[in-house]
């Protein structure tokens, strides 16, 4: 049978940076995300003894060997768990440049597991989903749910997994993503965690780590803009600090990412309540209140080396389509 699935992007406020086990992706700490409501990834699964092996294809984009073989594996853990020996075809097209730090692997595992699963014929209850999308990327989990979403670090396989603390329509906020750099970076986040702990300052960042969730917590719960602002960028530059000091550094950033902080960090000296974060790539993602979004968005449109902007509010968790791409 086809099966076709949506899910959304997310973006972390709190980051998964760092694990405890490699092969099961359980991260050193608890995160929080945002689902992305315009940063999306729809893929269509059939399995089908007509089909000889595998067949991978991404509408629009060519996908390397390396990104072939890491959705194969995830098909073989879907095919041991139904325990069927079924090659599969799988189409899939993302709305957005996937490698550039805004989480293509998040969208498209989770859509794959969506999808994936019911197209063998299992049936995966949320959590379930969760922590199977984990295993392909960690922060595949965090788009299973909707809205504003934590993933519990846990001890054990079923132990870490994500779910929504608030739905989508709990707080209007907006990611405005700024792309400034649409080819795909050159080191990837599976790398990036395994040298995480090269950086003296690891250690540092996960002793603030509870205290940082619970503040951020306090203020979701108050709808406080501002605090809420100032975790989510101090957390941005711990995250990166702590890159930029591995053995050997990591560098995200252009010389436009720091253009777009800096006008960010001007229109706050003007009085205008925007933060920014950033993943593991040089595109700004520019959190603010829905009612400030035109206001800053034609600030941002003025800078200079901008490709897109991509307006988000707070998105669905992954969901099963009507429509197939073959
Ligand atoms: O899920 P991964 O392995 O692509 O790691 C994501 C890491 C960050 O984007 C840097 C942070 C996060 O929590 O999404």
């Amino acid at each position: 049978m086809k099966i076709t699935s949506i899910a959304h992007s997310n973006i972390a406020l709190i980051k998964f940076f760092g694990k405890s086990d490699n092969n099961l992706r359980i991260p050193t700490n608890n995160s929080l995300s945002m689902s992305l409501s315009a940063a999306v990834t729809m893929t269509t699964v059939e399995f089908s003894d007509n089909y000889p092996e595998d067949g991978i294809q991404m509408i629009g984009e060519t996908l390397s060997e390396i990104e072939k073989n890491r959705i194969i594996r995830h098909l073989d853990r879907i095919r041991k768990i139904a325990n069927k020996n079924l090659s599969a075809k799988v189409v899939t097209q993302n709305s957005f440049p996937k490698s550039t730090g805004i989480a293509s692997s998040a969208s498209g595992f989770a859509a794959l597991t969506v999808a994936g699963t019911k197209a063998i014929g299992l049936d995966m209850s949320e959590k379930e989903l969760s922590t199977l999308a984990r295993l392909a990327s960690g922060s595949a989990c965090r788009s299973i749910p909707s809205g504003y979403v934590e993933w519990e670090k846990g001890n054990s396989h079923e132990t870490s997994f994500a779910h929504s603390i608030y739905p989508p329509g709990y707080w209007d906020l907006r990611d405005l993503v700024v792309v400034v750099e649409k080819s795909p970076k050159k080191i990837s986040t599976s790398a990036v965690h395994e040298m995480a702990k090269t950086s003296p300052f690891f250690v540092k960042r996960l002793t603030g780590m509870d205290e940082k969730i619970k503040c951020l917590k306090n203020a979701f719960d108050k709808k406080n803009f501002e605090m809420f602002g100032e975790i989510v960028e101090h957390e941005a530059f711990n995250m990166h600090a702590v890159m930029m000091t591995m053995n050997p550094p990591v560098i995200y950033w252009t010389p436009q990412t720091v253009e777009i902080i800096m006008g960010i960090h001007n229109l706050r000296a003007q009085k205008i309540p925007v933060y920014f974060t950033l993943d593991a790539g040089p595109n700004v993602h520019c959190i603010c209140e829905g009612k400030y979004e035109k206001q800053i968005l034609s600030y941002l449109k003025r800078m200079k080396n901008i490709q897109e902007i991509i307006v988000n509010h707070p998105g669905e968790g992954a969901y099963l389509s009507e429509g197939h791409l073959f």
